[in-house]
């Protein structure tokens, strides 16, 4: 299949790109912005075989240019980070939703197949039980919010233009290339370090974990066989109180209890996420890697792979980390 790809210099979107290369052959533009989040690097296993455009998603110009002969194209491109948009929320909104509507509009024009990558968390917080796809969507961050108005716009698209379009909401992934901001890396990479492992609140908050590789093929999933029009949930085997979480990566980094610190909670904090997969499951996908197995190859990742993480933890990181945690890296 010919593929526009948008960003893909990221942790979940460079892997889905690996997959489909080596996998299934297609050919794939990326499309992407290069934020603080995206570097090029990602794509070094496939920089032979795919094309890379620099640009923005919200700019109808770069679209254009990269869009090519392209049957399809899938958008990983977002602001990502829950923290990140409590403390600058605009940027959320021009990429999450304006940029999904420059993409869409390109689909439209063209008369493209359409697949949105999404998050669970449009369906907000859930104390017992799992969201289906009918759930109701009560977004609670500005980040969520911002993913729910993209997936509306989505959704619209199919119901006002007959757009081929499927929706994929993923649960929490964890795995190698994850930008140290999010939970699992933060923690590994401080524990090795022997700093400090801030944990929000008092740490019961419970996320459903999901391996990125699980993520790309159910995504890849619903490219191929998605019903038009149909949002597909894509969550983890497993689920996990945080504290939980940082004890385990303790064990497996050889680091100290000593280490955990209790810190101030996040705004609105979510307390629990849980999806059903069903859906997804009744098209022929099923995660492979349990939490357990998952958590250790990525542990092994960020322990040999320091030349990816050294340069962040060097650079704007640092100031980011400061003024969020209050306190310096070590
Ligand atoms: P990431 O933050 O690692 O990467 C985001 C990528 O998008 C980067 O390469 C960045 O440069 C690019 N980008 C940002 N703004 C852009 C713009 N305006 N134009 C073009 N490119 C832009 O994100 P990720 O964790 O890989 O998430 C990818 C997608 O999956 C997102 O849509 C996210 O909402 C969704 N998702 C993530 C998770 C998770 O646990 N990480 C779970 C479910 C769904
Ligand atoms: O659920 C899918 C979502 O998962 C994606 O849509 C988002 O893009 C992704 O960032 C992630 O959101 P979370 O807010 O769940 O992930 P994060 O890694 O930021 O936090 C996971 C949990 O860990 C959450 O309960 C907050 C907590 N946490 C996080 C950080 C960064 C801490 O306790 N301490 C921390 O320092």
């Amino acid at each position: 299949m010919k593929l526009l790809v948008c960003g893909a210099a990221g942790f979940i979107g460079s892997t889905f790109v690996e997959l489909r290369v080596r996998e299934h052959g297609d050919e794939v533009t990326v499309l992407d912005a290069l934020t603080y989040a995206g570097r090029q690097e990602n794509l070094e296993a496939v920089q032979a075989e795919i094309r890379f455009m620099a640009g923005a998603i919200e700019d109808p110009a770069a679209v254009a240019g990269a869009i090519g002969d392209a049957e399809a194209i899938v958008n990983f491109a977002a602001e990502t980070h829950v923290d990140r948009s409590i403390a600058d929320p605009y940027a959320f909104s021009v990429t999450n939703g304006l940029g999904t509507h420059v993409l869409l509009e390109a689909a439209r024009e063209r008369g493209l197949r359409y697949v949105q990558v999404s998050t669970d968390e449009v369906y907000g917080s859930i104390e017992t039980g799992s969201f289906t796809e009918s759930s109701p969507l009560a977004p609670s961050s500005p980040y969520s919010a911002s993913k729910t108005g993209g997936d509306l716009l989505v959704s619209s698209y199919f119901h006002t233009y007959g757009l081929p379009t499927n929706i994929c909401r993923g649960s929490n992934n964890y795995g190698p290339r994850q930008y140290p901001e999010k939970l699992i890396p933060l923690m590994v990479l401080n524990a090795l370090a022997g700093d400090h492992l801030p944990v929000y609140g008092d740490g019961r908050q419970v996320r459903n974990w999901l391996y990125v590789e699980d993520f790309g093929r159910g995504i890849g999933h619903v490219l191929e066989h998605g019903v038009p029009g149909e949002t597909y949930n894509c969550g983890g085997p497993d689920e996990c109180e945080n504290i939980e979480v940082v004890q385990r990566i303790l064990t497996l980094t050889g680091g100290d209890e000593s280490q955990i610190e209790y810190v101030t909670d996040r705004p609105g904090h979510d307390r629990r996420y849980s999806l059903s997969c069903a859906k997804l499951e009744a098209l022929g996908w099923s995660a492979r890697t349990r939490f357990d197995d998952g958590l250790g190859r990525t542990v092994d990742w960020y322990r040999e792979n320091s030349a990816w993480w050294e340069p962040i933890r060097s650079g704007a990181y640092r100031e980011y980390y400061e003024r969020h945690y209050g306190r310096a890296l070590r």
